[in-house]
């Protein structure tokens, strides 16, 4: 909790892509997400398996970015990322990438077969990053229909452990 304010300073200045992901950051959602969880829509889903982490640089301590996930979402043997966001001044030195191979390790240590994460179509550097990081299986497009300013799609994607 002493972070929570540090990583809402986070979550508002990845509001940038509001505009390509069609809602408007909640910074408050980042103590929700602490206390409570967030947790995925699944009859028997429960706190205990989900995880929201700050990330910290080894050397300085600062806090540079957080993710969150929850163990077997949307099936028993994968890890859903429900969201990693680096602060915008700490972008492009590696720090996503380094995580993503921790949260690899970790779970293929801990049993699971896959990883999944959720990107919004608009949302192009993000796709092109999780696309770097072996997430080459498409098995979901939700969201709106039509293709217009105002519309908006998620991909959901894939990759083995
Ligand atoms: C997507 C996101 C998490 C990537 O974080 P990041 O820390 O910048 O990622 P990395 O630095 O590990 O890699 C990003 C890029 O920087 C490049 N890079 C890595 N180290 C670098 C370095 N030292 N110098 C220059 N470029 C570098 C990588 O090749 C990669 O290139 P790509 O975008 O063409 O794939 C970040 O852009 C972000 O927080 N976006 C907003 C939130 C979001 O969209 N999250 C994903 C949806 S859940």
């Amino acid at each position: 909790m002493a972070d929570c304010e540090r990583l809402q300073e986070i979550a508002r200045a990845g509001s940038y892509i509001d505009k390509w992901v069609g809602s408007t950051t909640d910074p408050s959602s980042i103590y929700k997400n602490i206390t409570e969880g967030d947790l995925p829509p699944l009859p028997d889903a429960c706190r205990e398996r989900y995880s929201f982490m700050a990330i910290y640089l080894k050397d300085t301590g600062a806090i540079v970015g957080y993710f969150d996930v929850y163990h077997g979402y949307p099936d028993a043997h994968t890890v859903w990322i429900g969201i990693l966001l680096i602060d915008p001044a700490y972008q492009r030195q590696g720090y996503a990438q380094e995580v993503v191979e921790g949260i690899a390790q970790v779970t293929r240590d801990l049993g699971y077969t896959e990883l999944g994460i959720g990107v919004h179509l608009k949302n192009w550097p993000a796709l092109r990053f999780w696309v770097r990081q072996g997430f080459d299986r498409i098995v979901k497009v939700a969201g709106d229909a039509e293709h217009s300013e105002m519309t908006f799609a998620v991909v959901s994607l894939r990759r083995g452990l």
